[in-house]
């Protein structure tokens, strides 16, 4: 039996679209275990019926795609899911799925053939094959901060570490919005002001990050890409950005894409943060889930 933890993740970091993502510390616990009888059986703690199915599950059919790669698969498996990372609230449960079963079936094979076989490259590739974007597979992956890109198809990152002393807090509405409805409310084409302004940002965010000058943060997470045009499926979403920074936040944004929103603060200023979040949600009709979270330094692990 193979038991893989696969963190959550923020993608965005809000101008850094398709690209910037972060890991935290909210998992998804994944278990696989050739039985050696029958057809695979999926169990999902606390998930219903419709998740159990492999026409459904994700983590499954990411673990077909190890199968066929490397040539070998288990003769009947079970897949347990432990499922820690809300879905469909933009915080990479998908990601967490994909990667999960990725690692989870890659692992299992390697124990069952007694040799290594895909390396963190390729399953990285793989991921992003499957999930379409790299800015949530890649921090579920490697953990921390990170930068992807594609480059002609192939994933290209580089990781930071999470600048010690600041952490997030992530306030999750009750109602999911579904990442395909997301990205459907984004304009095929903007304006260069709007390109030059987010370019700017993301930039400066991650060099921000990268030499520790968290205060530049509040001005280095804004955007204009997709933030904008996204407020209408998440009502209040610039009420609740600027809330958080007016209690304190160091960073503000939509999580991925919605409807939660993280806040990066400094340690110990999660509270005044969690509260002003949840009081401009339910201003503007949500409700929400405020939850104080780490930074994850640490991506996909097989315990
Ligand atoms: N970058 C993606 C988006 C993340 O914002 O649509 C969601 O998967």
């Amino acid at each position: 039996m193979v038991r893989v933890m696969v963190p959550a993740t923020s993608a965005n970091l809000g101008p850094g679209f398709d690209t910037l993502g972060v890991a935290l510390e909210l998992y998804n616990v994944v278990e696989m275990e050739e039985t050696g009888v029958g057809e695979d059986v999926i169990e999902v703690e606390g998930h219903g019926e419709a998740l159990t199915r492999p026409e459904n599950n994700l983590v499954w059919q990411a673990a077909q795609q190890v199968f066929r790669r490397v040539g070998w698969r288990p003769h009947g498996l079970l897949i347990r899911e432990a499922i820690g990372i809300p879905v469909a609230r933009g915080l990479g449960s998908s990601s967490a799925a994909i990667v999960a079963g990725l690692v989870g079936a890659n692992a299992l094979a390697e124990r069952a053939l007694g040799r290594r076989l895909l390396g963190r490259e390729e399953i990285l590739a793989m991921a992003v094959a499957l999930e379409g974007h790299p800015d949530n597979v890649t921090p579920a992956l490697v953990g921390g901060f990170t930068v992807a890109c594609l480059d002609g198809g192939r994933p290209l990152y580089l990781r930071l570490d999470p600048p010690p002393g600041l952490e997030a807090v992530v306030a999750i509405p009750e109602r999911p919005l579904e990442t395909r409805r997301a990205r459907g409310v984004l304009p095929e084409t903007v304006a260069l002001a709007d390109a030059v302004y987010n370019l700017s940002r993301a930039t400066l965010l991650v060099a921000a990050l990268a030499t520790g000058r968290l205060d530049l943060l509040p001005a280095a997470t804004r955007d204009r890409l997709h933030q904008p045009y996204r407020e209408r499926l998440v009502p209040g979403l610039g009420a609740v950005i600027e809330a958080a920074l007016a209690a304190g936040a160091r960073a503000a944004a939509l999580s991925g894409a919605g409807p939660s929103v993280i806040a990066l603060v400094a340690a110990g200023g999660a509270e005044p943060v969690a509260q002003a979040m949840e009081a401009a949600f339910q201003w503007h009709g949500s409700h929400c889930r405020v939850l104080p979270v780490r930074l994850a330094a640490a991506g996909a692990r097989v315990l």
